[in-house]
């Protein structure tokens, strides 16, 4: 087996049934977006398929905010499978600097491998995967759909983000309407466009029906 090969079925053990939307399947579709934008872009392959496949090894939101944990994590896996020095930093590298922070926060990438791992995993984050994954997440830490009293609110330091108490039909408003202008590369704004659309229209339509206004023939 190769080294991808490898990372990707210890990632597959470690992830699967994975309940808050980072199960192994995110990880899989990012890993096949990243290796997709990677050749389209003239990117290593290798390496952003790995950092692909390593990105969410130990989420920050879920270490109390610790974010050495994911790149530690991320460094000892590919040393147990012996991946040479020489990929080790440039992949532990994405790790570190991959997750969206909230609204006010720049999260750039320092590889055109990591502009293309960051990318698939916002697309991921997007379309009718990116609305069943926020609400997934939403249910999972017990917040409600949605609150008509509760104006959309975006946040300007990452404490704010990661502290905040929203429903999560704002979290499209606090990241996902967000991401389509945020993308690194040419490939992946294109493909973010068609799922930002379709998003947008489902939460119109989400709107309209809370409100009663959507008839039989609708
Ligand atoms: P990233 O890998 O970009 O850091 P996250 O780990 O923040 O992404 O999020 C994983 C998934 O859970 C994404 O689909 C994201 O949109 C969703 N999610 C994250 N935070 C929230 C939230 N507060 N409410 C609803 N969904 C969320
Ligand atoms: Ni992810």
């Amino acid at each position: 087996m190769s080294l991808v090969e490898r990372v990707a079925a210890r990632i597959e053990t470690r992830f699967a049934g994975e309940g808050s939307g980072h199960d192994w399947h995110h990880i899989r579709r990012v890993w096949q977006l990243a290796q997709g934008l990677a050749r389209e872009e003239g990117a290593d392959v290798e390496v952003a398929e790995l950092g692909a496949l390593v990105h969410d090894i130990a989420d920050w939101k879920f270490h109390g905010g610790d974010e050495s944990v994911g790149p530690r994590e991320a460094e000892r896996l590919l040393r147990e499978e012996g991946a040479p020095e020489a990929l080790i930093a440039p992949v532990v590298d994405i790790v570190a600097t991959i997750s969206f922070k909230g609204a006010g926060v720049a999260t750039p990438m320092r590889s055109l491998e990591g502009a293309c791992v960051q990318d698939a995993d916002r697309l991921d984050a997007l379309g009718a995967i990116g609305i069943a994954r926020c609400f997934a997440y939403g249910g999972h830490a017990g917040r409600p759909l949605y609150d008509p009293a509760m104006p959309p609110v975006l946040h300007a330091t990452a404490q704010a983000y990661k502290t905040a108490k929203g429903t999560s039909l704002n979290h499209f408003h606090e990241k996902l309407f967000l991401l389509k202008d945020r993308m690194n590369t040419a490939s992946g704004r294109r493909l973010a466009a068609a799922r930002h659309a379709y998003m947008a229209d489902f939460v119109a339509r989400f709107l309209r029906e809370w409100a009663g206004e959507l008839g039989a023939d609708e």
